[in-house]
């Protein structure tokens, strides 16, 4: 998939997207917990590596920035949608000299060790090129958080859901995870498992 069928099906989709985020209970309901399970257990894994600066990749309508900002955090968001930017500057500017919001693709991370961690949520499940994202991250920063689905039923009726619009989605399973690590001099330090929708990885610099 080209990157431009990715954002534009964001760009196209971004108020109903963020509108998950507006109750969790509602979106528990609806299959759509993971969301909230995956921010969490972001937020824990980039409190307890005691990060300042956090580069969130695909930041959508910033989710992250609240809770990154109330522990003292700050968090540089991306991501090439415009729809979605206008929704993260409107949620950046709650957390004044803590966020910056920039309209841009990790196709253009150039930054080197310029930040403690690099977070990709619901991001992975698109790219054809994970290497390369991947590799782009641990460069910007020594610590690598993302999110990846599983491969099985719930893949299987993404895949046709999306497909129906173009949009690619992709799989993993542990042992792809530590083979796409090693393909970029990282290591899988931590595999948290999202129920059934896939794991939230961290990794680290080999021998780092
Ligand atoms: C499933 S949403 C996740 C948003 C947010 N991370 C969250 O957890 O709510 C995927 C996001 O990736 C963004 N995206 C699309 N193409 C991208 C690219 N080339 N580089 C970075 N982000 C991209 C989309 O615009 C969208 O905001």
């Amino acid at each position: 998939m080209s990157p431009a069928e990715f954002d534009g099906y964001f760009h196209d989709r971004a108020s109903r997207f963020a509108a998950f985020y507006r109750s969790e209970g509602l979106s528990r309901l609806i299959g759509r917990g993971p969301l909230f399970d995956r921010l969490r257990a972001s937020v824990d894994i980039v409190a307890g590596l005691g990060a300042t600066h956090v580069l969130d990749v695909g930041c959508g309508s910033g989710p992250l920035f609240a809770p990154l900002a109330a522990r003292g955090v700050r968090t540089t968001g991306i991501d090439p949608a415009p729809a979605m930017v206008a929704l993260a500057r409107i949620e950046a500017n709650k957390h004044p000299e803590m966020v910056t919001v920039q309209e841009r693709g990790w196709e253009a991370i150039d930054e080197e060790d310029a930040y403690d961690v690099a977070v990709a949520l619901g991001v992975f499940d698109y790219v054809d090129e994970p290497a390369v994202l991947l590799g782009a991250m641990g460069r910007a920063a020594p610590h690598v958080v993302a999110s990846f689905p599983a491969p099985g039923l719930r893949l299987q009726l993404r895949r046709v859901r999306y497909g129906a619009r173009g949009v690619h989605v992709h799989g993993y399973r542990p042992e792809d995870l530590r083979a796409l690590a090693a393909g970029t001099g990282l290591v899988v330090a931590e595999l948290r498992p999202l129920d059934r929708a896939g794991y939230l990885a961290h990794f680290a610099r080999a021998g780092g």
